[in-house]
């Protein structure tokens, strides 16, 4: 029971810039708002559109070769069973894009993003690892294949079906959550009501929304979305692609319109957020300059494995134009490059980003 429906969230031109049916959270809508991502203002990505499901027929299957029992479970079935608490990011994959034309000077196809197709909110639901433990997962199982229930994807013409992403079971058994709950709240129709998939550190076209079922098999399973979508192509990468995308990489932004206004003369506390799909930030450094680099002091209060707050003093500014620059390194050393790798889809722009200001 699905119907398709526009974005249903109200989208305040001064918390979002919106892209069709995409729509990216602007930094400085998260300036003052804590540690969390408030559902109101958490980025949307949505390949077609949101689906409005009837809460009392959905079920959730689990099916295939790879489990001995096959499960259907309405919403109150998952809502029996023991439920968990997750703090994670969701970010989408091209998040930074249009940074590859505005910065590197590069031609990619996507939508042009800037920082903004990232949030971090308290889920709640149940692990998958136990729902795959009672449908009598086989020892034999590499691959689930979770579908969402949103319309068939039509890509220049061609009928892709239904949004869905290959899981290796080894991820599917780590962390990931079988999610019915954002910050409290059910989940919102964009972000996935009923239930979605939260994969932590993982692309986001990992965390299939709209959850509708879930095959499991003992052999390796192919979507468009690992196959065509989601891998880097072009560029150095190898012909006819690389592997498909896990891993989220490193970025910084700070909490501050593009194009901001500041005042001369006075000392600027500058707040900002970094983060790494690999673990967590261990250093994060600032120039205002382009050359020389200092410390950003991070956030203590928070064990930050989600993203890491920060801040940064930038004493009287003089009057003038610039580009003001935030790196981060994550604790397994990686460091946020210079320039981005090419790649003709425009995934993964992990190089620090020049944020243009005015003193004035
Ligand atoms: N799941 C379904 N069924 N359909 C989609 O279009 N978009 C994916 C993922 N899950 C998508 C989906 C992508 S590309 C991202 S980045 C995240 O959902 C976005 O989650 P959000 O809209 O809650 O921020």
């Amino acid at each position: 029971a699905a119907a398709a429906g526009p974005i249903v969230k109200p989208l305040p031109p001064e918390w979002f810039t919106v892209f069709g049916t995409n729509a990216e959270t602007r930094w400085e809508a998260l300036r003052g708002q804590g540690f969390l991502t408030p559902n109101e203002r958490f980025f949307v990505r949505n390949h077609i559109l949101t689906p409005q499901i009837d809460p009392a027929s959905y079920r959730l299957r689990i099916w295939g070769s790879g489990v001995a029992n096959e499960l259907e479970l309405s919403l109150d079935d998952l809502r029996a069973i023991k439920g968990e608490s997750l703090v994670a990011s969701v970010e989408c994959t091209g998040n930074g894009r249009g940074f590859y034309a505005s910065q590197q000077g590069q031609t990619v196809s996507g939508t042009a993003w800037k920082l903004g197709a990232v949030g971090v909110a308290h889920w709640r639901g149940v692990r998958l690892s136990a729902l795959l433990e009672r449908a009598g997962l086989t020892g034999g199982a590499v691959d689930l294949l979770p579908r969402g229930l949103d319309p068939d994807y039509v890509d220049k013409g061609v009928n892709l079906g239904r949004v869905r992403r290959p899981l290796p079971v080894a991820k599917a058994l780590k962390d990931v959550l079988v999610a019915y709950e954002m910050n409290g709240e059910p989940l919102p129709p964009d972000h996935g009501f009923p239930v979605r998939l939260v994969v932590p550190g993982w692309v986001g076209i990992a965390s299939v929304k709209w959850l509708g079922d879930i095959q499991v098999a003992e052999e390796p399973l192919f979507s468009p979305w690992n196959t065509t979508f989601y891998r880097m192509f072009g560029g150095d990468h190898p012909p006819g692609g690389g592997d498909p995308l896990t891993t989220m990489n490193v970025k910084s932004a700070f909490e501050l319109p593009w194009n901001a206004t500041l005042t001369a003369g006075r000392t600027e506390v500058l707040h900002g957020r970094s983060w790494s799909g690999a673990g967590r930030i261990a250093r994060v450094e600032i120039s205002t300059d382009g050359e020389t680099w200092q410390d950003a002091v991070l956030d203590p209060s928070r064990s930050a494995t989600a993203w890491q707050q920060w801040e940064y003093r930038w004493h009287r500014p003089a009057a003038g134009s610039y580009q003001l620059r935030a790196r981060a390194t994550d604790e397994h050393g990686t460091v946020q490059p210079e320039t981005a790798p090419f790649n003709t889809l425009g995934y993964q722009f992990g190089a620090v980003v020049r944020h243009p200001v005015t003193v004035a």
